[in-house]
């Protein structure tokens, strides 16, 4: 029988993304799935549902009906408890999980026997890369995070030489240059600033010259498995402290992005760096969702201390929602490649590398061991 594919609405606060844009339930619909879609659900995303419609989804305005047919769930965030009761059992929920804080929500899966793919856990291998939702939401972030920064300077970030004078170019550091902070790196750079950037991985510097900035260089190598960072001893933590010290003491505007996987954001700029920077600078703060990488960042917050601007922006992917649902479906359809057989029928391989590694919840357990505990350690 031909699979059903869902598209609920989101609920979770300010998220205006959508999972499937009306290009991909097209090709859906042609393979012969039946695609239904939640009235209004693309609607802060400009998809109306007249385009899913023409692209051959139902448009169902009872939310309970759609969640009860559904074979798979598409989302962008998992549903509350309560939603997650009306699934059938056995049904299959695909987006991020972000488990931390949906543990309520994974619990439920558990009990209910779903089988749940987190997106943020699919392996970095190249035949994965078409179904990298994290690097393409990352993507949109890193230049959402560029604008804001100089949307908050009150200094214009190109080099200008006007009948007015000459104007020097603003200096923008970026600290943390994985797929965010590359791409707040080359929208800084298009916006004329001199920019500057710094990892803890070495090979993050060739990237960054190849962007037209400077890397920082500090004599170490953090690049553990997976091309991920590793934490830094103390006396390297020391060293980089001291660099990232000078730099943003000069910087007009600091994006960060650091980021270790699973662990807290590292702390990068400490109140007493905020103290020692100049008046009217900015800090555009990416990791404000796990802890921060500025001591002063309140998340979803903007704080002012001295006459610095610190911003702890939550969910920037979800700030440009058209083409941000454009790219995490794009990573949705080639995921549904290995669950869609070519008839439209579901054909799940869990022997598959990518779902082996993705996979959260099957069969009534949850099966990656930190999600796990974190369950079922809280209960
Ligand atoms: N399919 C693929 O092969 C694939 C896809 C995406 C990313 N990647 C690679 O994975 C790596 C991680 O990418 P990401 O953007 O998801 O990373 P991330 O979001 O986990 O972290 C962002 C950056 O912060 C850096 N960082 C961590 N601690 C730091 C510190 N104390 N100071 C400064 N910087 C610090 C990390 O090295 C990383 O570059 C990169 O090498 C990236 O190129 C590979």
């Amino acid at each position: 029988m031909a699979v059903t594919v869902a598209v609920a609405k989101e609920k979770s606060e300010g998220e205006k993304r959508v999972a499937l844009v009306p290009e991909v339930v097209s090709r859906l619909t042609k393979s012969g799935v039946r695609v239904l879609v939640e009235s209004g659900a693309g609607e802060e995303a400009y998809y109306t549902d007249g385009a899913y419609s023409s692209a051959g989804a139902e448009i169902m305005h009872d939310r309970k009906s759609i969640l009860s047919q559904a074979d798979v769930l598409l989302v962008l965030q998992p549903p509350a408890p309560a939603e997650i009761a009306l699934l059938r059992e056995k049904a299959i929920i695909i987006g991020f999980m972000s488990a931390s804080k949906n543990v309520e929500s994974i619990r439920k899966m558990k009990e209910r026997k779903l089988t749940a793919f987190a997106l943020e856990l699919v392996p970095r291998i190249t035949r994965a890369q078409s179904m990298d939702a994290l690097s393409s939401q990352a993507t949109i972030g890193g230049y959402k995070a560029a604008l804001v920064a100089a949307d908050y300077s009150p200094k214009l970030l190109p080099m200008l030489t006007t009948a007015a004078g000459t104007i020097r170019p603003a200096k923008v550091l970026i600290l943390g240059a994985g797929v965010a902070g590359l791409m707040a790196i080359a929208t800084a750079r298009r916006l004329g600033a001199m920019v500057e950037a710094y990892d803890v991985r070495r090979a993050a510097g060739e990237q960054v010259r190849s962007l037209g900035a400077r890397f920082l260089e500090l004599q170490i190598d953090a690049e553990a498995a997976g091309g991920y960072a590793r934490e830094l001893t103390p006396e390297e933590k020391q060293k980089e402290q001291a660099m990232v010290n000078e730099a943003v003491s000069q910087a007009d505007a600091v994006i960060t992005t650091a980021n270790i996987p699973g662990r807290k954001a590292p702390r990068l700029i400490s109140k007493e760096m905020v103290s020692g920077m100049k008046p009217g600078s900015v800090i555009v703060d990416l990791a404000a969702e796990t802890g921060g990488n500025c001591e002063l960042t309140k998340a979803g917050g903007v704080v002012v201390e001295n006459d610095v601007t610190i911003v702890g922006p939550l969910n920037l992917p979800g700030q440009i929602p058209f083409h941000a649902s454009q790219m995490y479906s794009k990573n949705l359809q080639s995921f549904l490649g290995l669950v869609i057989d070519r008839e439209g029928k579901l054909a799940v391989n869990f022997d598959d590398e990518i779902l082996k590694g993705s996979l959260m919840v099957h069969d009534g357990e949850i099966r990656h061991a930190q999600t796990k505990e974190l369950v079922e350690g809280r209960q």
